[in-house]
């Protein structure tokens, strides 16, 4: 079949690595298919500043030495995320202004680094509770305000002026309210002159849901911004209620199906709205969805004997 990149032809296809996969056949297939890599965990917090004492940007290095070398662009992922903050951040010790003080100088020294090699961030990844679109609690909300994300924004725009800045979030296409207060926030700070240049639906759906109305309005509610939209995370659950009995050859065609329908309506989006789309993992076994709900799962486009998929065919057959 053909590379999923040369297809695409209006947007960069992603894919979610790890260090330790980029060896022979996933290394050939990843440099043969995709344009643009996302670190799985290696530029998180907890990886990058994993204490006091200091940054270790070991691997952070590895992976954009990597994709210099083979020509791939790189999706920063992600600066803040209260999910991968380190241990000593959450217990911080010192007060609201030094807290405030470690934030600046992690945000710029990291974005100082890979100024010119990293085309975009997610600066705050997750900052909206499920249900009700308020700001989650996290720790950088207590000890920094309610402002911290445009306080993020605008270091990292003062670290790299050419930079993409990304909101990124998980149900984005179900959740209104969770929608409806990111763009909200986004048309704030585009009024206040606030950077942010882009919104990131994860994307972790499944084969029967959420349907094509339901994704293309929430899609179009971003573009009506003016933001660039982002599928940064795409995987389809073909097993979501661990149902092994009605695990059928149909289930995979449906799956072909849901990978067209996605791509089908991240392709239709206005040209100068797309920005990249990117699954998160490459084999069924790559996947984080398996450790995440505790049973199997095949929510990828290759088997991991690395022959391709059905999920493959809709992908191509999408654009
Ligand atoms: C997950 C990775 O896939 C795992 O390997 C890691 O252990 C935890 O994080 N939303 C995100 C991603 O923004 O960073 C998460 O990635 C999946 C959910």
């Amino acid at each position: 079949e053909t590379a999923l990149k040369e297809v695409a032809t209006t947007f960069s296809v992603g894919m979610a690595v790890q260090t330790s996969r980029l060896t022979g056949d996933y290394l050939t297939i990843l440099t043969k298919e995709f344009d643009q890599i996302t670190a799985e965990w290696e530029m998180k917090m907890s990886v990058m500043y994993p204490s006091s004492a200091g940054y270790d940007f070991t691997r952070a290095d590895e992976l954009v030495e990597f994709a210099e070398t083979n020509g791939l662009e790189i999706h920063g992922h992600s600066l803040i995320w209260h999910n991968s903050t380190p241990a000593w951040v959450e217990d911080f010790a010192g007060t609201d202004a030094e807290f405030e003080a470690m934030v600046k100088d992690y945000i710029i020294t990291t974005v100082t680094r890979y100024k010119g090699k990293i085309k975009s961030w997610d600066v705050v990844n997750e900052a909206f509770e499920d249900g009700s679109g308020s700001l989650r609690n996290s720790v950088f909300r207590q000890k920094m305000g309610d402002d911290y994300i445009e306080k993020c924004y605008k270091w990292t725009r003062e670290a790299d002026p050419d930079v993409l800045i990304f909101y990124n979030d998980y149900n984005m296409t179900t959740d209104a309210s969770k929608l409806g207060s990111t763009i909200d926030m986004a048309e704030d700070f585009i009024a206040r002159d606030v950077p942010i240049d882009g919104i990131g639906f994860q994307m972790h759906i499944s084969y029967n849901g959420p349907d094509r109305a339901t994704i293309e309005s929430a899609a179009k509610k971003v573009t009506d911004t003016g933001l660039m939209l982002h599928f940064s995370e795409l995987d389809i659950r073909a097993n979501p209620n661990n149902d092994m009995s009605e695990l059928t050859v149909q289930r995979a065609v449906d799956l072909q199906e849901k990978y067209k329908e996605v791509v089908e309506i991240y392709n239709a989006i206005p040209e100068e709205s797309k920005f990249a789309l990117t699954v998160w993992g490459l084999r069924d076994q790559d996947t984080w969805l398996i450790d995440f709900w505790g049973h199997q799962d095949w929510p990828l486009m290759y088997n991991n004997d690395f022959s391709v998929k059905k999920a493959h065919t809709g992908f191509l057959e999408g654009l």
